[in-house]
């Protein structure tokens, strides 16, 4: 892995003129619109990159994006690799590895997710302070690369208090209304069952999602920070578990995506 994270990086290098990002930002469902506000400098589609997977899911196009925003060099990545999609974990973190490569410190991840919090709406922003990994594997299992990483990572920062506590500021001096809670990440695609949503909020999750727990996990193992925000896009909440279609997630996201945006440009402007 450690021969394509070089080669990876060193195409990359050569595209965007040795471009080094800061930061480097997910965009998940939601937050699709945050490009318009970075100043482009080179945008590189996935299948000119050497060892990036294709993604395949309806809404996310493949693009990774570097420029200037809020005053910072950003990386981001337009459209992401699921689970779902077959990819293995490895897969799918491979452009988290390829950040850290180029030098990116903190990791910014947004989301849809059903609500399971009683006291969420639909079109709730959560900002996310911790994660449950349901996934059937995790991303570091196999043999240790001691150049990315530890064997044995912490986790008790794997969002970092401080970035949370800037986004929930943030989020106030604008007149957004935002929770913080708990990401509980699993395979999918199915949506959850009633008996499966009260399981996850049992464990102690407030909203369940496909997404996000394997990035943060290979973000920690290579020492990055990690950012996560989350649009409740349907409720899982027990005697209102409605039906959920990826269409409606879309419109829920996309309507949301002003504030989710607002939220991220000025965090990173912050950091
Ligand atoms: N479950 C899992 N993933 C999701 C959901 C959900 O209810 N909503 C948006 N993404």
């Amino acid at each position: 892995m450690l021969e394509q994270i070089e080669f990876t990086t060193k195409n990359i290098c050569e595209k965007t003129n040795n471009f080094k990002p800061h930061v480097g930002i997910i965009l998940g469902t939601g937050l699709g619109g945050l490009v318009n506000e970075i100043a482009v400098e080179y945008t590189i589609p996935y299948n000119e990159i050497p060892n990036f997977p294709v993604s395949t899911v309806q809404g996310h196009s493949g693009k990774l994006i570097f420029g200037e925003l809020g005053g910072k060099k950003v990386m981001a990545m337009q459209g992401r690799f699921h689970f779902y999609e077959g990819y293995n974990m490895q897969q799918i973190t491979f452009p988290v590895r390829v950040m850290k490569a180029l030098g990116v410190k903190t990791l910014v991840v947004s989301n849809a997710s059903g609500g399971m919090n009683p006291k969420f709406e639909v079109g709730e922003i959560m900002i996310i302070n911790d994660h449950i990994n349901l996934f059937p594997t995790n991303p570091l299992i196999g043999k240790n690369i001691d150049e990315l990483g530890p064997r044995f990572v912490d986790m008790g920062e794997a969002y970092k208090k401080s970035y949370v506590a800037l986004g929930k500021k943030i989020a106030e001096e604008n007149g957004i209304r935002v929770s913080e809670g708990v990401y509980a990440g699993l395979s999918g695609p199915c949506f959850e069952t009633p008996a499966e949503y009260r399981y996850v909020w049992r464990i102690g999750a407030d909203v369940v999602g496909m997404s996000t727990v394997p990035e943060v996990i290979v973000a920690r193992h290579s020492g990055m920070d990690c950012f996560g925000i989350s649009i409740v896009t349907d409720l899982g909440v027990e005697g209102v578990v409605q039906e959920v279609t990826h269409e409606e997630v879309q419109h829920i996201a996309r309507m949301q995506e002003p504030k989710m945006t607002l939220i991220v440009k000025e965090f990173v402007k912050r950091l």
